[in-house]
């Protein structure tokens, strides 16, 4: 899956605030050897490995604009103890390796959920733990008119019958169906987890104008739907976005507009571990 990491970086404010919220329950020591799943620009995989600073950071993402973006991050920031891999976490080879395993806002991106937590905990030491944050549904999809306006615009067009060849039960895909936390709870008992601790927060996100709800929906949201298409179909399919998110957004009267600007953001940390006794 392709993104545009530029843009991610500029329009990541929301993935920040909640990726600093989840190392602060990492909290690693400075010896740990952890994975970091779906890093993105690698600000996180940065900040991770100045904590871990005699351990070791992998840093993976199936994205190979955000391995240049986050390997040149790290550059700039003399990082030397972490790596940058381009690879799907559905295809990681790991067993055993890491102390912990670390991801923010990345795991409601992959489809196969019951073998990408099967493949976390694989990869982990017995007696590691998985520190991550989801989006999540106890209350519904994320709220707020913005979010709606931008998810009924990506349904419309992976509704649509001409563009179902290129979409592969995309409506199916996790970003439009959050799990809630007892799915999320089975999911990880399935895998082998336990000690499972699921604390759900929102956040808020305010924007100014709705010109700067489609920036952060192109750098953001969209992305999984547009991958699925050629490369030359994109901009018709983003420009049609566009258009349906204007469109959704000129229905809402005037004065409910100020109010419609601020975002909720419901969220599970999920902090669980691979036991240790396991091995007796
Ligand atoms: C919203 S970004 C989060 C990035 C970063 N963790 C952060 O907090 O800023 C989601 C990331 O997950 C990555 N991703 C999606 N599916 C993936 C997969 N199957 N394997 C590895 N990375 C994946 C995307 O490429 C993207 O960089």
């Amino acid at each position: 899956m392709e993104w545009n990491a530029g843009l991610y970086e500029k329009s990541s404010a929301l993935q920040q605030k909640v990726g600093l919220a989840c190392l602060e329950l990492l909290n690693p020591t400075e010896t740990d050897n952890i994975l970091d799943i779906g890093c993105g620009d690698g600000r996180l995989s940065v900040a991770l490995a100045k904590k871990a600073r005699r351990g070791k950071i992998t840093a993976i993402d199936a994205s190979q604009h955000m391995i240049a973006q986050a390997s040149g991050n790290a550059l700039r920031e003399g990082i030397p103890n972490a790596r940058f891999v381009c690879m799907n976490a559905l295809d990681m080879p790991f067993l055993r390796e890491f102390d912990v395993i670390f991801s923010n806002y990345a795991l409601h991106w992959i489809k196969d959920q019951k073998t990408l937590y099967r493949k976390i905990f694989d990869a982990l030491k017995p007696g590691g733990r998985l520190i991550a944050s989801v989006l999540s549904k106890e209350g519904g999809p994320p709220s707020g008119t913005l979010i709606a306006i931008g998810f009924t615009a990506l349904l419309e067009i992976a509704q649509q019958e001409r563009y179902q060849p290129y979409l592969d039960g995309m409506s199916n895909h996790p970003i439009f169906n959050f799990l809630t936390a007892d799915t999320t709870r089975n999911l990880l008992e399935s895998a082998g987890f336990s000690s499972i601790t699921l604390d759900t927060r929102v956040f808020i996100q305010d924007f100014e104008t709705i010109d700067d709800y489609i920036e952060f929906d192109r750098g953001t949201m969209q992305v999984s739907l547009i991958n699925c298409f050629p490369e030359a179909m994109r901009p018709e399919v983003e420009q049609q976005l566009t258009s349906a998110m204007l469109r959704e957004w000129a229905k809402i009267p005037a004065e409910q507009q100020e109010a419609a600007m601020s975002t909720s953001w419901e969220t599970l940390f999920i902090n669980a571990s691979r036991s240790i006794r396991e091995e007796k």
